[in-house]
């Protein structure tokens, strides 16, 4: 495409989005005309509320959508649940801390900062205890990761079943965390020789427990206090998380109370009866850490409908448990054919991209997908293709291509093509 060619579309993309002129009939979604140009509008007649009147900000009352939601029936009991990140209402890479999907299996640890303590034993030549302040003391790193729980998308198995990104994909998160690599920890302790293996206990009431390969251990875990900048959450583990890059949610353990060395997996409760995956021929696969490539168009999505004809934005998220994202394709039609989409804001490692698809939607039906690509080559498969070799037993790693079918009417549905 020529620059004129360039220019032509977006003074043409300019023409189309911008709003009614001045006088015209009050637009769809306008709620008083008073308050639209040429008048003056109320809030400017006048003073705002004072400042600090809010000692910590919360959104504008007018965004209640961007909010973490449950699916009831999913679930006995919300002390072992999950709530949904809201994606469809969310842009950039970043999750704010308070829409962060949360999971837990025994709810939320309420644990004194003062009476945390960190335990670090088994094949070390001296076993630690370190307090907060202690870790705090301790040369830090900031990095920002995805969190995607092994059991995101995992009602899709056998067909379409969640109206919405939120609930098909929002197991997934992305923040910068800020804490002590688990390397320095050991370091301090001096590991064994013989020592494989590393257990993380969590302080909740489900003591979940996960055994970790020492060499991921040494390679690039965090023993995290902070994200975004601010304290973790509570439902995010506080005061104390494990960050484990690329892999499964489940070994990102909250409220960690216990780092134990050791030279064999545990075969913990997480990595025997659950997060395991059960293939066709009966037989289950353990200890499968790592997570495939994977993206979702948040918008257009179910929960977040097109509203006008003429030009919008496709915009979504990719990830790869394997390193870097290195390319987003977006089809319009089921797979058939694709285009790049354009990549902006930062790719860092094992972190969420965000890439947009320029497209003038005409209102026809589209089937919107997206793929994604990492720097190792992987491609993020169909989900028939990967139902070709996992079958339909499983509920964990669905990284399968999601398709959301645009209306006429310009809402969308969870659907797969053939
Ligand atoms: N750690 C403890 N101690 N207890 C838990 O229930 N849930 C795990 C993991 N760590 C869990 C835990 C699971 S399954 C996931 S997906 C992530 O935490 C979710 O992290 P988040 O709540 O910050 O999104
Ligand atoms: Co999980």
């Amino acid at each position: 495409m020529s620059d004129s060619e360039k220019s032509a579309t977006r003074r043409g993309f300019l023409a189309g989005v911008a709003g009614a002129a001045a006088g015209a009939a009050l637009p769809a979604n306008a709620q008083n005309a008073k308050n639209l140009p040429p008048n003056v509008a109320d809030w400017t007649k006048q003073l705002g509320e004072g400042v600090g009147s809010k000692p910590y900000g919360q959104p504008s009352k007018f965004e209640k959508d961007a909010v973490r939601r449950t699916v009831p029936w999913l679930t006995a009991t919300p002390e072992s649940s999950v709530s949904f990140t809201p994606l469809h209402a969310l842009d950039g890479i970043i999750t704010p801390n308070g829409l962060c999907f949360e999971r837990h299996h025994g709810g939320i640890a309420e644990i004194d900062p003062n009476d945390y303590r960190l335990m670090l034993h088994g094949l070390v030549d001296k076993p630690l205890i370190f307090t907060l302040d202690d870790l705090k003391r301790l040369p830090r790193v900031n990095r920002i990761y995805f969190l995607e729980c092994a059991a995101n998308s995992g009602m899709e198995w056998r067909g379409a079943q969640l109206n919405g990104a939120q609930y098909t994909h929002g197991m997934v998160h992305c923040v910068q965390y800020t804490g002590v690599p688990l390397k320095l920890l050991l370091e301090q302790a001096g590991v064994k020789p013989a020592a494989k293996w590393v257990m993380a206990e969590g302080g909740d009431a489900a003591g979940m427990n996960r055994s970790i390969p020492l060499a991921k251990a040494l390679d690039d875990c965090i023993v995290a206090y902070r994200m975004n900048g601010e304290m973790l959450r509570p439902e995010q583990g506080y005061p104390v998380r494990l960050v484990v890059p690329g892999w499964e949610g489940n070994v990102w353990v909250k409220w960690l109370r216990r780092i134990k060395i050791g030279d064999q997996p545990w075969f913990s409760r997480e990595e025997t009866s659950k997060y395991t995956d059960l293939m066709e021929n009966g037989k289950a696969r353990q200890f499968t850490f790592v997570m495939d490539a994977k993206s979702v168009i948040t918008s257009p999505s179910p929960q977040a409908p097109l509203k006008q004809k003429g030009f919008n934005v496709i915009s979504g998220l990719a990830w790869s448990g394997r390193g870097k994202i290195k390319r987003v394709d977006v089809s319009l039609d089921g797979g058939r054919n694709w285009r790049t989409a354009r990549i902006d804001g930062p790719v860092y490692d094992k972190a969420c991209v965000r890439f947009y698809a320029d497209f003038e939607w005409t209102g026809e039906e589209l089937l919107l997908q997206s793929r994604a690509m990492d720097e190792s080559g992987y491609v993020q498969p169909t989900k028939d293709a990967l139902r070709k070799i996992r079958g339909v037993n499983s509920i964990y790693h669905n990284n399968g291509i999601q398709t959301w079918a645009l209306k006429a009417s310009g809402e969308l549905e969870n659907v797969e093509v053939g």
